[in-house]
C-alpha cells in the first residue's frame, strides 16, 4: 500500500509542479496581457490531457488497485478519486478565470469611447487672390460679361504691337518683363486679351479676362514680379465714356456697398484714348479720410483710392482687330488684384500673398 501511495504522491507532485504558473493566475491576473492569456488557455488544455487523459499517471494508478491489499482497496481508491478531483477543479478553475479575463481584456480593448470628441479632417480653402477674383467674375457675369482665360506668354505683337505700342515706345520701357529665347515674353499685362478675345469674337463683344502678369521687378513691400490683373473690354455700337463710369461705378458699388462713389481722372495709356485712371470712395473712412478720430490708412487721409486704368479703346487698336472704328467704339479698364486685396485686408506686405504660409492663408476663408 505505501508504494502505490507514494505513486498517488508522485502524480500529485508532478501535476502541482507543472500547475504551479496557473496558480498564481488567481492573484496575478491584472499583469497579464490578452495574447498571454490566450497562449495559457492553450497550455491549460494540453495540461488537462497530459494530467486527466485515458494515458496520463493519474489514469494509471487505478491499475495498481489490484495490487494493494483488498482491505485497503477502498481507501486507496478513494484517495485516487480524491486527487483526480483535485487535478479537475483546479484546471477548471484556472480556465474559467482565464476565460473571464479574456473577455474582459478584449471587449476593453473593442470599446469605444462616444463622448470623445470627433478628429476634425483640415480642409483647404481658397487662397484670398482667388476669392476675390471670383467675387469680381460673379459681379460681371451678372452683368452680362464672359470670362475670356488666355496665355501667359505671348509674342510682343500682343503684348505691345497690338496694344498701339509700337518698338521704341517709353511704355514698353515700364512694363519691362521676362523673356524667352526664342522671341516670347511673359504678358506684362492682361490688356493682350483684349486683342486675342476681338479676334476670336469679333464686335460687339463683353469680357473681362482675370490672369497672372509678370513685370521684372525687384520685389518689395508693392511689387512682386507676378502678380494679377482684371481686365475689362466692352465693344458695341454707340459706346461712350458714360458706359465706362456707370460700369466701374457699378462694380465698384456691388464689392464695396451702394455709397461707394468713383471719380476717373485724366490720364495716358497708349492702347486707350481718352484715357482715364478711376478711384474709388475709402471702403473703410466712406471717403472722409478719417477713421477713428485718425487719419485713415488704406485712402492715406484722401478718403479716395486709386484702382486702376481705363478709357475708350484706341482707334488704332478696333483696327489690329479687323474691328472698325467708325461702326463701333469701346471702353477698356484694368487693375491688379494684389494692390485691392492688400487695402482690403489692411496688408502692409504684398509679398505675403505668395509665401504659402498657411497661418497667413487660413485667416481668409
Ligand atoms: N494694362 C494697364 C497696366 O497694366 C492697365 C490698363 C489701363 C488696362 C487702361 C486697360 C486700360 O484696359 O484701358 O497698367
Amino acid at each position: 500500500m505505501n508504494e502505490a501511495k507514494e505513486q498517488v504522491e508522485l502524480a500529485r507532485k508532478a501535476f502541482e509542479q507543472e500547475f504551479e504558473r496557473f496558480d498564481k493566475l488567481r492573484s496575478t491576473n491584472g499583469d497579464l496581457s490578452l495574447s498571454e492569456a490566450e497562449i495559457l488557455t492553450k497550455d491549460l488544455a494540453e495540461i488537462r490531457i497530459k494530467h486527466t487523459g485515458r494515458k496520463s499517471a493519474i489514469s494509471g494508478l487505478n491499475r495498481l488497485i489490484g495490487q494493494v491489499a483488498p482491505e485497503e482497496r477502498a481507501d486507496f481508491g478513494k484517495l485516487i478519486q480524491t486527487l483526480n478531483a483535485e487535478v479537475n477543479q483546479s484546471i477548471s478553475e484556472a480556465e474559467s478565470s482565464l476565460k473571464t479575463f479574456i473577455e474582459t481584456a478584449k471587449t476593453e480593448r473593442e470599446r469605444l469611447d462616444v463622448t470623445l470628441p470627433g478628429r476634425c479632417p483640415r480642409v483647404g480653402h481658397l487662397h484670398p487672390i482667388t476669392l476675390l477674383r471670383q467675387k469680381v467674375e460673379e459681379i460681371f457675369v451678372s452683368l452680362g460679361y464672359h470670362i475670356e482665360d488666355d496665355r501667359e506668354i505671348e509674342t510682343d505683337y500682343y503684348n505691345f504691337d497690338a496694344l498701339n505700342i509700337p518698338e521704341g515706345h517709353p511704355a514698353r520701357e515700364s512694363q519691362d518683363t521676362f523673356y524667352t529665347t526664342t522671341g516670347f515674353a511673359l504678358r506684362s499685362q492682361t490688356s493682350t486679351v483684349q486683342i486675342r478675345a476681338m479676334e476670336r469674337r469679333g464686335a460687339p463683344l463683353r469680357i473681362i479676362a482675370p490672369g497672372r502678369v509678370f513685370r521684372r521687378d525687384t520685389p518689395d513691400m508693392t511689387h512682386t514680379p507676378m502678380f494679377h490683373q482684371i481686365e475689362g473690354l466692352c465693344v458695341d455700337k454707340g459706346i461712350t465714356m458714360a458706359h465706362l463710369k456707370g460700369t466701374v461705378h457699378e462694380w465698384l458699388r456691388r464689392l464695396f456697398g451702394k455709397e461707394t462713389e468713383i471719380r476717373l481722372r485724366p490720364s495716358y495709356f497708349p492702347f486707350t484714348e481718352p484715357s482715364a485712371e478711376f478711384d474709388f470712395s475709402c471702403f473703410k473712412c466712406t471717403g472722409t479720410g478719417e477713421f477713428e478720430n485718425e487719419r485713415c490708412r488704406p485712402c492715406k487721409g484722401s478718403g479716395w483710392i486709386e484702382l486702376g486704368g481705363s478709357g475708350m479703346v484706341h482707334p488704332n487698336v478696333l483696327k489690329a482687330c479687323n474691328v472698325d472704328p467708325t461702326v463701333y467704339s469701346g471702353f477698356a479698364f484694368g487693375f491688379g488684384l494684389e494692390r485691392m486685396c492688400a487695402l482690403m485686408y489692411s496688408l502692409d506686405d504684398i509679398r505675403l500673398m505668395f509665401e504659402n504660409d498657411v497661418r497667413f492663408l487660413e485667416q481668409f476663408r
